[in-house]
């Protein structure tokens, strides 16, 4: 069995090609820039060019984890290109751009980065169409030690953030290039092959094998693309707002299945009231997919993946409303940068304090004031900032609670009324798009008409347990 270890310092591959290009861009053409230049994951995303459409064609063998297939990438050039990236890591047959066969290298410094140099050179605004074929053993490819990729009793699961999609399609994996997608997915007749958006219908074309075919007809960031193969227990619906519905519930479940239920058979409630917070749901479907072997949730696009542990202990209404909330805050208004982390995840925790206000557990206030109450000042939880946590606390609780209570801050400075006004304004203005963690105080701050440095600056930037609790009255 073949292991491939592919060590790489984060950042050194990105200066070389980054400062060929800044210093030639204008003259002659230039390679596209392995990076975008994320402040935690410089490798992330690739200059050059902008994705328009992923049509993602493969076949998937659950015993043997073999993957295979062709990726087709519709974008635009938006400089005069000699070469781009994709960002990558499964082993490559063969790349076409344009129809015609391209050269492939894979930077050794960061195998993850594939260089493509096209027959031809490429021009801004003129529409490209790159070929990539490929067949590989996912779980077998590791990154830095880790593959995202896992395997499951029944199949496999591509479902991670930041990074997952190298290990399955080649990309531009980076929230600020955002497209849309078809998925189409061969697998063995006794499993499913799960992904986003609508299933627009199933083909049988050869004994054994059915293949799935889903499409995302919003831009959607590559990580919250996934792929989830296995036994699979089926539903699918129609909401009452008329929307497809379908959610799917790992056949190993046993017990924890009617929880799981009791849970994500709610979808089209939570969604209802999170439309009343934040406006209209921005997607074409909803659903959720339940299975074993995650060890989290994920808030994939229209289709959130939860790990069945969220419901041992009986209806979890918290995580379902986290993730929808992360529909609007992170899927369809997307982090410009990873640093931002906080506008995704201190929503969607703040969303579940308001159910459970809705719900009758406790309000907002009250939730926010236990919860800044029970955290002792010298616990290590105040040192982390969730404004910049860092890439290796990007989901470290205090990104989450201490998140929260910053929007509840924001709340009691702002007042209800124009909280609500800046949430709601917010997701218009940016809805299908990204923006930073700046705008949105720039927005707060123009809506409220009030200089807000403090708030922010006290829940998000400063170390420490902040004097002043959430809901604005000192700490004893
Ligand atoms: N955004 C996800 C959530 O809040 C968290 C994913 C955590 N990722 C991970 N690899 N553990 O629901
Ligand atoms: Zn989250």
């Amino acid at each position: 069995m073949r292991k491939r270890t592919r060590v790489y310092a984060a950042g050194v591959a990105t200066s070389l090609a980054a400062v060929l290009t800044a210093t030639t861009a204008s003259a002659a053409p230039a390679p596209g820039t392995p990076g975008v230049g994320d402040p935690y994951y410089p490798g992330d995303g690739n200059g050059g060019y902008d994705v328009i459409h992923y049509d993602i064609r493969l076949t998937y063998e659950p015993g043997t984890d073999h993957l295979s297939g062709t990726t087709t990438i519709l974008a635009t050039p938006t400089a005069e290109l000699s070469s781009f990236n994709l960002d990558f890591a499964l082993d490559v047959e063969s790349v076409r751009v344009n129809n015609r066969p391209a050269r492939v290298d894979r930077d050794p410094a960061d195998p993850t980065e594939v260089v493509v140099t096209p027959a031809a050179e490429l021009a801004p605004g003129e529409p490209m169409t790159v070929v990539v074929r490929y067949a590989d053993t996912p779980s077998e490819v590791e990154v830095n030690g880790f593959t995202a990729w896992k395997r499951t009793d029944t199949g496999a699961l591509a479902v991670d953030e930041p990074h997952v999609a190298e290990w399955w399609y080649p990309s531009n994996d980076h929230p600020t290039d955002k497209a849309t997608y078809d998925v189409s997915v061969a697998v063995p007749d006794d499993v499913a092959a799960l992904s986003n958006g609508v299933l627009t219908g199933q083909s049988k074309t050869r004994a054994g094998w059915t293949r799935w075919n889903w499409r995302s007809a919003e831009p959607q960031a590559t990580y919250l693309t996934f792929l989830a193969v296995g036994d699979y227990d089926v539903r699918s619906s129609t909401t009452p707002s008329g929307l497809p519905s379908l959610n799917a519930y790992d056949a190993g479940l046993g017990e924890i299945r009617p929880a799981a239920e009791a849970s994500v058979e709610r979808t089209p409630e939570v969604v209802e009231f999170l439309e009343e917070l934040f406006g209209p749901y921005p997607f074409e479907a909803q659903g959720g997919v339940v299975t074993h072997g995650l060890g989290f949730a994920l808030e994939t696009q229209t289709r959130s993946v939860y790990d069945a542990g969220f419901f041992s202990r009986g209806s979890n209404m918290s995580v379902v409303v986290h993730e929808n909330a992360h529909q609007w805050f992170g899927d369809s208004v997307s982090l410009g940068a990873w640093s931002d982390i906080w506008l995704n995840e201190g929503f969607a925790s703040y969303a579940e304090f308001l159910w459970s206000e809705h719900a009758g557990e406790g309000t907002a206030a009250e939730l926010a004031q236990y919860l800044y109450d029970s955290i002792p000042a010298d616990d290590p939880f105040w040192q982390v900032l969730p404004g910049d946590p860092g890439a290796e606390n990007q989901f470290h609780a205090a990104v989450y609670d201490r998140g929260a209570l910053a929007a509840h801050a924001l709340r009691t400075t702002v007042g209800d009324e124009v909280f609500v006004e800046i949430l709601r304004t917010w997701l218009d203005t940016y809805r299908g798009t990204h923006a930073t963690l700046d705008d949105f105080v720039a927005l707060a701050e123009e809506l409220s008409g009030t200089q807000l440095d403090e708030v922010f600056d006290t829940w998000l930037f400063t170390k420490g347990k902040p004097e002043v609790g959430p809901n604005g009255a000192s700490a004893d």
